[in-house]
């Protein structure tokens, strides 16, 4: 086997081998059943030539009566086999998928933002789907027929060689230019395999992106630009798979071409032989019949390698995934918070994103009490973002600490600290659940009151205006909300979560002054016993902290009220700087 099939391109394959142990007994019936059903097809030539020697050559009618029923058997046999192997395989196989896709997805939850950030989404996608499935069609129906077909090849050509030894060598010598094809087209193969499953990663990444960014390629009206791209990147797919299917069919029909010469052999030989009765005319039938078996499985072999290295591909692509070491991981004894009561303390922190070259954050230092409201104020692109990822743990800091009531995050449990750290990112993802879902994903057992609370409160009442209100599913991302609408969810998510600590990444920017006033108001109200880091762009919402911090260029340069910090020039024009601000204030500048 070793010569035909390199063993270290099936590494990843085989790495899968475990999925398959549940499945023992399935295994061996669908072996069972694949050889039982090789075995009964085998017999009907051996039958042929006893009735072609027995009772056809003695004009026996009577004894073709067994004979008759012995074929109609061992048909009948054949095809209850093949039901008992599919119908077992299908459920076997479809579970083991299955279970690879659970693993794939639990593992893509673990791994940390970092990896999300650097791997395309269709990338991802592609793997979780094409590729599981070629591994799927392999291991249902490949590997055994893989093996199947060998035994059946080995069998075949030793009862050739027993029927009549010179012919039966001649044919078992034409495995040597069959294993020889074989190898040159697993070589060959295998790299296209490669290079088609990564370019359909690639479109796969393309059409995601189209369609999650419709409306900014309809605004800008860049829709043929991004189409004809689409179709280029869609071509080189074509392309490529077109490549594999030239060399699928060279391959195969090199393949089928040695079993016909051969045949073309046997007729001339055998033919001979029977003119010299060296051979009886019973067993040349036999033999061209059991030739016709020795067929299959050589074409077989074709296209068996081909879904085996597709597999073996596959399985690559899919270990990468999940080869990738979770960046961020739960401590191997987690700490428990003896006295949880929501100090944060940012202690010396330095954070560069994967990557980088240069940190983001560099030596920042803050010390919030319990139920202190920090505002962190700083110009575009200064880390903002960043520092409020931290403390939730979507990234590790690369430098310094970050500790929670005096433990350092990294030695709580994952599942814990984030129970206590609630986030509302900048840009709010809503997922297509109904409302109440999106809202209770902080805290799945939240009342019905306490999410009228948390709406109340950040003047989401919109939502009972719903078609149907709470249970109404909004689409995907939110799409059908309005990005005011959208970011009040998410506050009150971040709300209901009733954590120690509440991070809002600019919570209020999409909102009207209107509205931004009452949130604020009942912002204020929150933020009065929990522990809050909140990024602010108005002088207005500064007003709901009891201390700002200026972040510049991933530093923090000044901390203190809003009115200490009114006389750093840096200060001032970090937050004046909104252009709303400054025309609703009619200042020109
Ligand atoms: N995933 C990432 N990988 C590498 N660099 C990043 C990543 N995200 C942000 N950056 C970089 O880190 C720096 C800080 O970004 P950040 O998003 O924290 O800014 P910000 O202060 O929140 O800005 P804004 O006010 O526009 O939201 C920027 O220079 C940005 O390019
Ligand atoms: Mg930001």
């Amino acid at each position: 086997m070793q010569t035909v099939f390199n063993g270290a391109r099936y590494r990843s394959l085989y790495g899968f081998r475990h999925y398959l142990r549940p499945y023992r007994w399935q295994m061996w019936v669908m072996f069972v059943a694949a050889f039982a059903m090789v075995a009964a097809a085998t017999l009907v030539p051996l039958v042929i030539k006893a009735a072609v020697n027995g009772p056809i050559a003695r004009g026996d009618r009577g004894a073709l009566v067994p004979v008759f029923f012995a074929a109609l058997g061992l048909g009948v046999a054949e095809c209850v086999l093949i039901f008992v192997r599919r119908y077992i395989q299908s459920i076997a196989v479809l579970q083991v998928e299955t279970n690879i896709r659970d693993d794939l997805y639990r593992h893509l939850q673990r791994l940390a933002v970092a990896f999300h950030d650097q791997w395309q989404t269709g990338q991802l996608l592609s793997r979780a789907t094409t590729d599981l499935s070629s591994i799927r069609r392999f291991l249902g129906f490949g590997a055994i027929f893989l093996v199947v077909n060998v035994v059946q090849y080995v069998a075949v050509c030793a009862l050739l060689i027993a029927t009549y030894p010179p012919l039966g060598l001649i044919v078992s010598a034409m495995t040597v230019p069959v294993i020889w094809l074989a190898r040159r087209f697993g070589n060959e193969y295998s790299l296209l395999a490669r290079r088609v499953q990564d370019q359909q990663g690639d479109l796969a990444t393309a059409a995601e992106e189209a369609a999650s960014g419709i409306r900014v390629t309809k605004a800008f009206g860049r829709g043929t630009l991004l189409h004809t791209q689409f179709v280029r990147q869609a071509e080189v797919v074509r392309g490529s798979a077109l490549e594999m299917v030239a060399l699928r069919g060279r391959f195969w029909s090199l393949l089928e071409l040695i079993p016909n010469i051969v045949m073309a052999l046997v007729v001339l030989v055998g033919g001979l032989a029977v003119a010299h009765h060296s051979m009886s005319l019973g067993a040349l039938v036999a033999f061209t019949t059991l030739l016709v078996l020795l067929q299959w499985p050589i074409i077989d072999i074709g296209w068996i390698l081909s879904m085996a290295q597709e597999a073996a591909t596959a399985a690559d692509r899919i270990q990468e995934v999940f080869a990738t070491v979770p960046a961020v991981v739960d401590p191997p004894v987690p700490a428990t918070l003896t006295e949880p009561r929501g100090r944060l303390r940012f202690e010396h922190v330095s954070f560069a994103f994967p990557d980088a070259d240069e940190p983001t954050l560099r030596d920042i230092d803050l010390d919030l009490a319990p139920g202190e409201t920090l505002a962190i104020v700083g110009a575009t692109g200064s880390g903002k973002t960043a520092l409020t990822a931290l403390p939730a743990r979507l990234y590790d800091v690369t430098a310094g600490r970050i500790t929670l009531d005096g433990v350092d995050i990294r030695d709580l449990a994952l599942a814990d600290l984030r129970a206590r750290i609630a986030t509302a990112f900048e840009d709010p993802v809503l997922f297509s659940m109904s409302v109440r879902e999106n809202l209770v994903l902080g805290r799945p057992d939240a009342t019905d009151e306490e999410i009228e609370a948390a709406i109340d409160l950040a003047q989401a009442d919109f939502v009972h205006a719903l078609p149907w209100g709470l249970d109404t599913r909004i689409g995907e991302q939110g799409l059908s909300l309005s990005g005011g609408q959208r970011q009040r969810l998410a506050l009150a998510r971040a709300v209901l979560a009733r954590p120690a600590v509440l991070v809002l990444d600019d919570p209020l920017s999409a909102l009207d002054v209107h509205t931004e006033a009452k949130v604020e108001a009942a912002l204020a109200r929150v933020l009065r016993d929990t522990t809050a880091i909140v990024v602010v762009h108005r002088p207005s919402t500064v007003a709901l902290a009891d201390r700002v911090a200026l972040l510049e260029d991933g530093r923090i340069t000044a901390v203190g009220t809003h009115s200490e910090l009114m006389r750093l020039p840096a200060y001032a024009e970090v937050l004046t700087v909104d252009p709303d601000d400054v025309i609703s204030a009619g200042v020109p500048r």
